[in-house]
This record gives C-alpha cells, sequence and structure tokens, in this order.
C-alpha cells in the first residue's frame, strides 16, 4: 500500500515514544514484520526530559506517562539513532516524529534531517500534554498550528503528516488548518491529559503532576476523532490510541486510517503488532477482502 506517496508493506506501525529510535527493541520486535515505526520526538538540542517517575499503570492496561519528550538531540540523533534504523528497519518505514520550544524549532530538525537516508516521513508532534511550553499549545492556537506547518513544508519535500490531541476543541478544523498548511496526513491521537493520584501521599503519581493517558481508553477516543477528520480533509490519516488487536486496528480502518499504530499495548507486550498483523490478514481472507484499501473509510454512519 502507499501513503502520502510511501509504500508500506503493511499499515501496522509502531507508535512514537514507546519504541525509542528501535534499537532499544533489542530483537524483541522484529522491525522487518511492520510497516513502519514511529520515533521518539526529535528536538533540536537535548532534552532532559521530566522528573521521574515517568510512568504509572492507572488500571488494566491503561497507562499514564509525563516522559516530558526527553531525547539526545538532533545531532545526536543523526549521527547515531537514525543511521543504525537506516541499516536495520528492514524495510519498515521511518518516521521521525518532531518536537519543538518554538515554532522555528519545528523546522530547523526537518531541515536538518530532510537528506537523511532512511527517514521517510515526518511527524510533527504538535499535541504532547507533558511539557511546561510548547507541545499542546501549537496544536491548539490555529495561527500557530499553521506557521509550524508551513515552516517545516518549507524546510523538506519529503511527506508530513501532523499528530493532534484528543483533547482538541475541533480536531477537524485543526486537520483542516494543518492540510491547509501543506500536510501530506494527520495523525490521531496523542495522548489525553490526566492525573493519577497517589492517595497514601496525596501527591500526583508521576513526577510532572500530570500525565498523557494512553492505552485501552483511547481507542473509541481515537476512532471518533479518525472518523471526524476523514471526513473534513482529503489526506491520508494514522489512527493511534487503545491498539491491541486486529479488531481494533480494523476500527481504525473503517473509520478512515490508511495506517494504524500501536503503543501501550506493544510496551506491555512486545509480541501485539506482529500478532495484530497476521490476524488482519486472516480476518481479510476470511471476509473476502482482498487488498485493506477497500475497508479504508468504508463507516456506514447511521442516518
Ligand atoms: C511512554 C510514551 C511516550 C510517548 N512519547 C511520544 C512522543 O515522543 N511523541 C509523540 O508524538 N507521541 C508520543 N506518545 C504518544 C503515542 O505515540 C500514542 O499517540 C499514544 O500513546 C496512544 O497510543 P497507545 O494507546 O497505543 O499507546 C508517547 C506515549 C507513551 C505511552
Amino acid at each position: 500500500m502507499t501513503v502520502a506517496g510511501v509504500s508500506f508493506r503493511n499499515p501496522i506501525v509502531l507508535a512514537p515514544g514507546t519504541a525509542a529510535y528501535g534499537r532499544e527493541l533489542g530483537g524483541v520486535i522484529a522491525l522487518a514484520a511492520l510497516g513502519g515505526i514511529g520515533t521518539k520526538a526529535v528536538s533540536p538540542k537535548p532534552r532532559a526530559g521530566a522528573p521521574a517517575p515517568r510512568v504509572a499503570e492507572a488500571r488494566d492496561g491503561v497507562m499514564i506517562n509525563a516522559v516530558g519528550l526527553a531525547n539526545p538531540g538532533l545531532d545526536e540523533v543523526k549521527r547515531v539513532e537514525l543511521p543504525w534504523l537506516a541499516e536495520h528497519a528492514g524495510g519498515a518505514r521511518v518516521m521521525v516524529n518532531v518536537v519543538g520550544d518554538t515554532v522555528e524549532d519545528y523546522a530547523t530538525v526537518v531541515s536538518s534531517l530532510t537528506d537523511q537516508a532512511g527517514v521517510d516521513i515526518f511527524e510533527l508532534n504538535v499535541s504532547c500534554p507533558n511539557v511546561r511550553a510548547g507541545g499542546m499549545e501549537f496544536g491548539a492556537d490555529p495561527a500557530t498550528l499553521a506557521a509550524v506547518v508551513r515552516g517545516a513544508r518549507a524546510a523538506t519535500n519529503r511527506p508530513i503528516f501532523v499528530k493532534l490531541s484528543p483533547a482538541s476543541a475541533d480536531i477537524a478544523a485543526s486537520a483542516c488548518v494543518a492540510v491547509d498548511a501543506g500536510a501530506d496526513g494527520i495523525t490521531l491521537v496523542n495522548t489525553m491529559p490526566g492525573l493519577v493520584v497517589d492517595v497514601e501521599r496525596r501527591r500526583p503519581a508521576l513526577g510532572f503532576g500530570s500525565g498523557g493517558v494512553s492505552g485501552a481508553p483511547l481507542l473509541p477516543v481515537g476512532v471518533l476523532a479518525t472518523w471526524k477528520v476523514h471526513r473534513a480533509v482529503r489526506v491520508p490519516l494514522l489512527g493511534v490510541g487503545g491498539v491491541s488487536s486486529a479488531t481494533d486496528a480494523l476500527q481504525y480502518l473503517i473509520a478512515g486510517a490508511s495506517l494504524v499504530g500501536i503503543g501501550t499495548a506493544a510496551m506491555r507486550d512486545p509480541s501485539v503488532p506482529e500478532r495484530v498483523v497476521r490476524d488482519l490478514g486472516r480476518w481479510c481472507e476470511a471476509h473476502g477482502v482482498r487488498s485493506l484499501g477497500e475497508l479504508i473509510g468504508t463507516l456506514e454512519w447511521p442516518s
């Protein structure tokens, strides 16, 4: 399948921030079996991230995190991480997740990596709930969102996806702003802002305070966001949030996504992404579906 001009062997990608830059997977997930990998966010300078603890389990497969976009910075990612991925991705497409403290930071990262071997797509993270400056603010304000996308657009000919927040007041309107400013695709959704309280200490469970909720509860939220945005724009969508089975992935595809990301479920059980790929194939065979393209956006809304 071809998405934004890039060919994917299947629609399943590892969600950004949950697989670092691939090296840390240590052979537990075979990238060669997957459609792609989203990298941890890359910023111009190294970021120390949020204070520990950074991750907590809310309950039964529901996670909350405030990693604070910790990353080794553009130079190190360019010198060490991306060359490793270019050699070992095994045909999985590489989506570089980009973040910044300022509008210009996004263009700085994109322009520096535009000719980097093995980079297939940029994804602008304008929806992280776990940073004090930037993050969700970039996606929430239409003028700033447009400026971020325009700046990155001017810096590369490679496809650009824009990742939006499920907390967005009008996610379809935000998607239209991003597409008008030059985005080639939209990713739905980032984590949902949340708070887990340690009742003994009467303090937040996370060092940062609040965090981003991921895992199962995001599934219906992300699927609705995908459907809303599918009806509003004519670019490919990456659906992510709460996927742990082929049925979950099918919901995103039928709602309009061309690609489906898996994060939290793969952190709990690294065999999940490969199993979803396999089960998707089986489902299609059992239902006489020859290509997943036949399913995308075929949801019939009740009249
Ligand atoms: C520990 C952790 C770190 C994350 N880091 C990033 C990040 O750097 N950039 C980004 O766009 N999304 C990041 N995300 C959000 C995921 O890519 C994804 O949108 C979200 O977790 C929902 O998918 P899931 O329910 O399958 O985990 C992170 C999520 C988790 C759990």
